[in-house]
């Protein structure tokens, strides 16, 4: 059974002829912003952790779907659950007709999402671009204020407005103008900490700078929330320090601030919690909104914005909602995701997972002067890449050779980082031990070899 194998690679190289044969036709038919080489992947099935490709090679997928396969490829429960949905109505735009999928599951996330305040309200888009978007709306709703504080390193999406909120650049290259009021604060990046501060004052020196923007950009009085992820993404997996959020929600309290908790990629119990915020509203620091997307529908494209009643019930009729949102077979396959999730603990898998990938990220950090940091938060973890310890230079070269190399051995990596020069761990959290150890291993090669290659 595919979800059991380990990686096997059949062809002389990846890709093989079928792929090749695939990629050809695709960059005939696509853009070519959609067409690259870095990962010459073409599916045929998915099983578990595991993909097999066109040309019968086995990979384990340590990308899984960016964030969206927490529970692994083809869950037999969801397929059903899909399927039984399917056989009943696709579609019938919940702004005009209610079905049960989406009340149920609304409800049910109500129940399980740490936001501040007793009672909650649920909605659905389709994205997580979405969702951040419509967070967004509902803050500038609720408080009336305009002002939207986001920070470096931040990746919120691809619309006008997340494009706007992100911090990389390139990604919103030449496709401006984009909404004003949009005002970015320095993320507590601890490891780009000023040299010699402890963590203590490094947190204060970011907290200066946020502060800072309130004299300089915009009063807080014109602040209708602030945007952050649990975990940063795209910008290197980099957690926000728990007492950073403390003075954060603070900050947001003094001043009628929302604190939003972008939940996209680290929601759905990759963080060792169902929702990184429980760590956040352990810490007395529950955000007032928070946006998810990805592992909640398994892959069939759902997200979700939940936030208090009186926050929701602020907004006018006609503002949120949207022809696919909350669409039935997504629905379905949320509620199923949520039901395994659930009884099977992935929260508590992905603190175990994380725990074994910890010990082997950090014994590669002292084997080796290029693996500079290894940091997240469960199973969100970023190994970075640098030129030496000291310095701290960002080697994306010699991440673009370990996923290449990895990948030619069967196992499939990501990079993240403003300069790529992170490998990101998102491993399906249903991985076998037996495939993560051959995982590790060929993680290790690919990079030992990454390092003799000219
Ligand atoms: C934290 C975060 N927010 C928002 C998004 C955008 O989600 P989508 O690609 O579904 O629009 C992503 C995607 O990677 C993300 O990681």
């Amino acid at each position: 059974m595919l979800r059991n194998s380990l990686p096997t690679i059949i062809t002389d190289k990846v890709p093989g002829p079928n792929a090749c044969v695939l990629l050809k036709k695709r960059d005939n038919a696509l853009p070519k912003a959609l067409c690259g080489y870095t990962y010459p992947i073409c599916i045929k099935r998915g099983e578990g952790a595991m993909l097999e490709d066109v040309d019968g090679n086995i990979f384990l997928d340590f990308i899984g779907g960016v964030g969206v396969l927490n529970i692994g490829y083809s869950r037999p429960e969801v397929v059903k659950a899909v399927q039984d949905q399917a056989e009943k109505y696709f579609h019938c735009i919940f702004n005009v007709v209610a079905h049960s999928g989406y009340i149920e599951l609304a409800d049910r996330l109500n129940k399980l999402m740490p936001c501040k305040g007793d009672k909650l309200k649920t909605f659905f888009a389709n994205s997580g671009a979405e969702a951040d978007e419509n967070a967004v709306k509902i803050a500038k709703a609720y408080t009336g204020r305009k002002g939207i504080i986001c920070f470096s390193g931040a990746f919120h999406g691809r619309t006008n407005l997340t494009m706007a909120l992100t911090a990389k650049k390139s990604y919103a290259k030449g496709m401006g103008p984009f909404p004003s009021d949009i005002y970015r604060a320095e993320f507590p990046y601890l490891y780009h900490a000023p040299k010699g501060y402890s963590e203590q004052e490094a947190i204060a020196y970011y907290l200066d700078k946020l502060n800072t923007l309130f004299d300089e950009a915009a009063p807080a009085s014109d602040i209708a929330a602030m945007i952050v992820e649990p975990v940063q993404g795209e910008g290197g997996f980099v957690p926000a320090p728990i007492e950073w959020v403390k003075a954060v929600r603070k900050i947001c309290d003094d001043n009628g601030i929302l604190l939003i908790a972008d939940e996209v990629q680290c929601g759905n119990c990759r963080s060792g919690r169902y929702y990184a915020s429980e760590y956040w509203k352990e810490a007395g620091a529950a955000p007032d909104i928070i946006a998810t997307a990805k592992s909640l529908g398994g892959g069939v494209p759902i997200s979700a914005i939940t936030a208090r009643e009186e926050i929701m019930d602020s907004v006018p009729v006609g503002t949120i909602g949207g022809t696919y949102c909350g669409n039935p077979l997504a629905c379905a396959s949320a509620l199923k995701v949520m039901d395994i999730m659930l009884e099977e603990d992935y929260a508590g898998k992905a603190e175990e997972i994380g725990k074994k990938a910890t010990i082997f990220f950090s014994g590669l950090k002292e084997k080796y002067e290029e693996v500079g940091d290894v940091r997240g938060l469960g199973s969100m973890l970023g190994v970075k890449f640098v030129k030496t310890k000291a310095e701290k230079e960002p080697n994306g070269e010699l991440v673009s050779k370990v996923i290449q190399n990895a990948l030619q051995m069967g196992l499939m990596l990501e990079n993240a980082g403003t300069h790529g020069n992170v490998i990101r761990f998102l491993v399906p959290l249903c991985v076998t031990d037996e495939q993560l150890e051959k995982g590790f291993e060929i993680f290790e090669t690919a990079l030992v070899k990454a390092k003799s290659d000219k």
